[in-house]
């Protein structure tokens, strides 16, 4: 995982850099997490990618909730999106890609057409929070284009042009930045997922958050995955409880035969982020909410 430290400084150069980068561009390719679409997304980019074609990626949806995938993208596409549910990883992705590209592109090829210009190719970049696949999104959509373009010697990376076919050409590097924090369930949602370093949270807690999370919107996941009678609990102190059941049950013991906590929340983080506790999704959309 991409790590980086940012202050005032670098968030002021990254929002230039990608104003610049957004004037050379027809079409703004935004990728979120489809576990988090909402915390994933930095307004800002919302705000630079003003009046270019929009498209939103709802990366990861491997990992995400089918029905909330669908609600989500339903969400986006009535804000005036368009929208593709993608694993980046998969080849089978540059179809879609391309397909949705092309939808999001017919505006601008008519406007071109209706003035006269022909063979004018779309230019599009990709823009997201560190973390959501931009770089995989790129391999696997530009693939040895991509990777030509950085290998040529004396050729700098950054602001050169991966022609994807005849009509579409992509930025080959994306803009990042850095995700808001205004809301603290925004700092949460990052966290559960994986992209706010594990060190700087503390692991528990955020092992119980997630209990109390799975037991509210996907009950029963838990105990079947670790074999508890009852993974009810309604605050952070009963969460804790389910952790020592679940420890118990993975043998996690620290020396002198306590309870290693910290194994066990890391045991059950790990589970819930490579998909092994099922799809699930941490967000729903408004439209979605009781
Ligand atoms: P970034 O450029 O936006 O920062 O993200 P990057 O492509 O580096 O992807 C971050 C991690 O997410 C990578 O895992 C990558 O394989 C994974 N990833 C990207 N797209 C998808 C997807 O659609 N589905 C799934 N399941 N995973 C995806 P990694 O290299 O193993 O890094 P990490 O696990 O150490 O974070």
């Amino acid at each position: 995982m991409q790590q980086f430290q940012w202050y005032p400084g670098h968030m002021t150069k990254a929002r230039r850099a990608m104003q610049e980068d957004i004037k050379l561009v027809d079409m703004v390719i935004e990728l979120v997490d489809a576990r988090v679409p909402q915390a994933s997304r930095n307004p800002d980019i919302n705000t630079l990618s003003q009046g270019k074609s929009r498209v939103i990626v709802l990366n990861k949806a491997d990992l995400a909730d089918d029905r909330q995938n669908k609600a989500w993208a339903a969400y986006y596409q009535n804000q005036g999106y368009h929208v593709v549910m993608l694993d980046a990883r998969m080849r089978s992705s540059v179809k879609k890609v391309q397909e949705i590209i092309a939808q999001a592109g017919k505006a601008k090829m008519e406007r071109d057409r209706r003035r006269g210009i022909l063979n004018r190719p779309v230019r599009a970049m990709v823009a997201g929070i560190p973390n959501v696949g931009k770089s995989t999104f790129i391999n696997t959509i530009a693939g040895k284009a991509a990777a030509k373009t950085g290998n040529k010697p004396g050729v700098t990376r950054g602001n050169q042009w991966i022609k994807l076919n005849k009509s579409v050409e992509l930025l080959d590097t994306p803009g990042i930045l850095w995700p808001k924090f205004e809301d603290q369930t925004v700092g949460l949602r990052l966290a559960l997922i994986g992209s706010i370093r594990d060190d700087i949270m503390n692991i528990t807690e955020l092992a119980c958050q997630l209990i109390l999370f799975m037991q509210e919107a996907y009950p029963g996941v838990l105990e079947a995955r670790y074999e508890l009678e009852s993974a009810a609990c309604s605050n952070l102190g009963e969460a804790a409880c389910i952790l020592e059941k679940i420890a118990e049950f993975r043998h996690c013991l620290a020396k002198g035969g306590a309870f290693d906590m910290d194994k066990a929340a890391a045991l059950l983080m790990d589970d819930f982020r490579s998909g092994r506790l099922g799809k699930i999704t941490l967000e729903i959309p408004e439209s979605e909410q009781a």
